[in-house]
């Protein structure tokens, strides 16, 4: 029966049947255990162990959905602000659980919501949406049924049964609704961090860090034990609701990085990793218009410019298509700058080739195709060539002789008509019919 539950849950979970996060009494979860153990030379060794378990809401006392699993029992009010369902939301079948053990190691402090005592031990559940949506850590409490003696195991964790219900309660978590963020440049973008705590005025720590490469620096503080902060771009007011996104000032290259954001509660630290990625798309241009037009062996430099994008991996490609064809050509003779790095951390490449037509290259378009990251379908810009024969000394001679005798033909008939007129006055028109006719022929 169950299984057949299970089966259903899963199916319905892919379909995307169940919809919403914030109506479901249960979670399929990782439990991702530490261990360590002395090896033969002494020294300590760690391994993970991950285990298949379900994570469940509702009350107190409330039997497993799946008693041959491990459930971890998350008592909640409906609606409640230490609710992480409450903050999920997308397809419930693109979401990833993880519950992990918490170490408070080192920090013997109790922590102050209501009915903490000093045996409690403590998990963390990472809820993550697979599409970036969002990322929700919560803290988890959990009163064994016996206090684990310390001295017992290197591991200081009492093991969990096949089948046992832990019941645990959230007391606080950590989410931003942006663990992916991209950005252009001179933008300034907010990056989205927001907690709860199950007890009021809470002694906090907030701080931001932005992490590149291996180095750390600390753009942001605020303490509540000062009632000071250090840095910008954190409301201070936004922080007595739980809000703590950063706005960042206008981005350049350099605020690429990790942004950390970390809430500290004793003896609980809660963080999220915020990537944020810079995106400039190129410019592109042509150095022709859209007809070019050039005569049989003329020859002609055509360049196609990508100016100021961001970052510097950019491809360009110069096809040409005839109406008849059906797909276009690769242009193989193409050649290109180096990049260029201008000052702003932008980047510039020019892909170019020497036209030098037949007739048989009139009617082709030709078309620089321009991908790059921050481009959903590349950017095209084209221009038809038109080749005309060349113009030969024979050609030109010709070409005045016609205009000379078209002139001439007009002057005689004007002379003509001039005469045609005087002569109906004088009643002499049948003669000079006679002429116009021999002209005609
Ligand atoms: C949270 O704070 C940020 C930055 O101060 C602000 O832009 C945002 O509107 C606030 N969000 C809410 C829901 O108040």
């Amino acid at each position: 029966m169950t299984v057949l539950k299970y089966i259903l849950f899963i199916g319905l979970f892919s379909t995307g049947v169940l919809g919403s996060v914030e109506g479901i009494r249960w979670l399929p979860c990782q439990l991702v255990e530490e261990f360590f153990h002395r090896n033969s030379e002494g020294h300590l060794e760690t391994s993970f162990h991950h285990r298949d378990v379900f994570l469940q809401f509702g009350k107190t006392g409330d039997l497993p959905e799946f008693p041959e699993a491990v459930t971890f029992l998350v008592t909640v009010h409906a609606g409640s602000k230490m609710d992480m369902r409450h903050y999920a939301d997308g397809d419930p079948g693109d979401l990833r659980c993880e519950i992990r053990r918490y170490s408070t190691a080192g920090i013997q402090v109790l922590w102050k919501g209501p009915e903490a005592q000093e045996d409690d031990v403590w998990f963390t559940c990472a809820l993550q949406h697979s599409q970036g949506l969002f990322s929700i850590t919560t803290f988890l409490r959990h009163r064994p049924a016996t206090p684990p003696n310390p001295q017992d195991d290197i591991n200081k964790w009492s093991p969990i049964g096949e089948r046992e219900t832990l019941s645990t309660t959230a007391v606080m978590l950590v989410l931003t609704r942006s663990p992916a963020v991209t950005s252009a440049l001179m933008r300034d973008p907010t990056l989205h961090c927001q907690f709860a705590v199950d007890h009021k005025q809470p002694d906090l720590t907030v701080e931001w860090r932005l992490q590149k490469h291996s180095e750390r620096k600390k753009l942001y503080s605020f303490s509540s034990r000062s009632g000071t902060s250090e840095g910008r771009g954190v409301s201070v007011r936004g922080l007595s609701n739980g809000n703590a996104s950063l706005l960042l000032p206008p981005t350049t290259t350099a605020s690429e990085g990790i942004y950390i954001c970390s809430i500290y509660v004793p003896p609980l630290y809660g963080s999220q990793d915020i990537s944020l990625q810079i995106l400039e798309s190129p410019r592109v241009s042509l150095n022709v218009g859209p007809t070019l037009q050039l005569s049989e062996g003329e020859s002609q430099k055509v360049v196609c410019d990508a100016e100021g994008y961001y970052p510097l991996d950019v491809q360009m490609e110069w096809l040409r298509q005839h109406q008849s064809q059906r797909l276009p050509e690769i242009l193989k003779t193409v050649l290109f700058s180096s990049h260029r790095h201008h000052p702003g951390g932008t980047y510039s490449l020019s892909a170019f080739f020497f036209l030098q037509p037949t007739a048989r290259d009139s009617g082709y378009t030709y078309t620089c195709r321009t991908s790059h990251a921050s481009l959903r379908t590349p950017i095209r810009k084209s221009f038809t060539l038109l080749v005309t024969e060349s113009a030969s000394w024979t050609d030109i001679i010709c070409g005045v002789g016609m205009f000379a005798f078209v002139g001439i033909m007009i002057y005689i008939l004007l002379v003509m008509l001039r005469y045609l007129h005087r002569a109906k006055k004088e009643s002499k028109v049948s003669d000079t019919v006679g002429i116009i006719c021999y002209f005609k022929l």
